[in-house]
């Protein structure tokens, strides 16, 4: 709950991501009765509108985006009293004059800048924002990702940003940290104690780390295609799973503590050299194909697309931790769009029994999984092997412990944006990114970047609806292992 004053500016006030998420989270909080009443949204983007056209355009948002339930006319009342807007070029040093007149009087409340921009934008905006006396000790700074294009840029834009706003105001956003899934896999780890002393490489065979998607690019094709995959998904959300997954303990919650056990993570990940990169890693690119039964174009036929690319929209990578506690433990990770089903999760998987005196017939048996699965039916599910009741022969089958979270706690699970914005508003950095991290994961996936244009590593086409390249089930099954797959 906010119980001060506060004023949230959005850069990008119009733009897909506003509308998609950040507007919508707001309205949510309020309708929860989280927001202060004196708290104001501001809307700040090029054109002409005023606050009733932004209004309106807030509102069809909410339609859009909220499932119907979550809509009532009574919070939209209210909500849209916090709305307005400043039609401005957020490049043109002289329109500032406009954004201030809005905080006259208001020079004590905390204000948030929320840039929701492309990522060159973020250094000239934070400068006219200090030139023209708008940081203020209260004003902390929301960066979106994707932070820069690799190591080179991400770091011109940290210093850039750095020169104007102190690091504990820059919030920099992977809005996987706001899931309350992702938020459990630190309490299920240390606030238990039966994970902990197994979460090793005594214990652990392997892990698993699976960000799946169904859509494709969504209208986004010329972002997308100058990212590609392993930018937009594995240098941000799959690296911070693997971070939570195989930290050591912080000390505690304070958020530098996290982050320092985050970077000790990224800084042990075994760079990938280039005569490897192609035995561990995998580049995919979809082609047409059905998704439940539903046909849809290939990449290169997307709308927007432009013909010949080589972006990947798959990648599957063999990853290792080098570190006392992870050593010669294969951290296998995988995204991509045009997937089967969505499904995020992280699987670890244990070591089978040393010695196994149960008749092998029935054979071979799994062995043990634990299986966090983030989205969706969030949930944790630990396989393990049980006697099948009956005085026949003895058949052991596999069998699951299964904890949903819906059944459980008999909640909605919020956006993690709701969670996001209401920690930015409070000034609660644990869930966003310092500049080292970011930094730390820009030099791994650079090297990955780099050995594969090295190596001219081309992609490997999959139709849409199967579960990547054929290369991407070579690259686990070769160490006889497999992918997981819901049974
Ligand atoms: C974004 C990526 O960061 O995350 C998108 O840019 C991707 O390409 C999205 O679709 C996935 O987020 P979620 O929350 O739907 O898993």
């Amino acid at each position: 709950l906010i119980t001060h004053p506060f004023d949230v500016v959005v850069f990008g006030g119009r733009g897909d991501l506003a509308k998609r998420k950040l507007l919508p989270a707001l309205f949510q909080l309020d309708r929860d009765n989280r927001l202060s009443e004196d708290g104001r949204i501001i809307g700040a983007s090029r054109g002409n509108l005023d606050d009733n056209a932004f209004r309106a355009l807030v509102e069809q948002a909410c339609h859009d985006f909220l499932p119907e339930k979550a809509f009532d006319t009574k919070t939209w009342e209210r909500f849209s009293r916090r709305l307005s807007f400043v039609g401005m070029d957020a490049t043109q040093h002289d329109d500032y004059g406009a954004l201030k007149k809005v905080f006259e009087g208001r020079e004590e409340v905390p204000r948030v800048f929320y840039l929701a921009t492309a990522p060159d934008l973020f250094g000239p905006i934070t400068r006219s924002l200090g030139e023209a006396g708008l940081i203020t000790p209260e004003t902390r700074l929301v960066l979106e990702k994707p932070l820069g294009h690799d190591l080179e840029s991400s770091h011109e834009i940290n210093a850039e940003v750095g020169q104007v706003v102190a690091e504990h105001q820059i919030y920099r956003i992977d809005h996987y940290l706001g899931k309350e899934t992702v938020q459990n896999l630190m309490v299920l780890r240390f606030a238990n104690s039966l994970f902990e002393p197994l979460w090793n490489r005594t214990y652990i065979d392997h892990v698993q780390v699976t960000v799946a998607e169904t859509v494709g690019v969504s209208g986004r094709w010329s972002y997308y295609n100058g990212a590609g995959a392993l930018r937009d998904m594995i240098q941000n959300h799959l690296l911070q799973l693997l971070c939570l997954t195989a930290m050591e303990p912080p000390i505690s919650l304070e958020a530098n503590a996290i982050r320092d056990e985050k970077v000790k993570v990224l800084k042990s990940l075994v760079r990938i050299a280039p005569n490897e990169v192609a035995h561990l890693t995998v580049r995919g690119q979809y082609r047409a194909g059905a998704i439940d039964g539903k046909a849809v174009p290939g990449y290169l036929e997307e709308q927007d697309a432009k013909g010949g690319s080589d972006t990947e929209t798959y990648v599957a990578i063999k990853a290792h931790i080098d570190n006392w506690r992870w050593a010669g433990v294969p951290f296998y990770l995988r995204t991509g769009k045009r997937l089967p089903q969505r499904c995020s999760e992280i699987v670890v998987q244990f070591r089978s029994p040393p010695h196994f005196i149960y008749p092998d017939t029935a054979g071979p048996f799994p062995p043990n999984r634990l299986i966090m699965r983030i989205q969706p039916d969030e949930g944790i599910r630990f396989q393990m092997l049980n006697k099948q009741p009956g005085p026949g022969e003895l058949n052991l089958r596999q069998t699951a412990l299964d904890l949903s979270f819906a059944d459980t706690f008999g909640t909605v699970i919020p956006d993690a944006y709701e969670r996001l914005l209401l920690d930015v508003i409070r000034g609660r950095p644990t869930l966003f990114m310092r500049v080292d991290e970011v930094e730390a994961a820009w030099q791994w996936t650079d090297t990955i970047l780099n050995a594969w244009q090295q190596q001219n590593v081309p992609v490997k086409h999959y139709t849409a609806g199967a579960w990547g390249p054929s290369a991407a089930i070579a690259l686990i099954e070769r160490d006889g292992r497999t992918w997981h797959e819901e049974d």
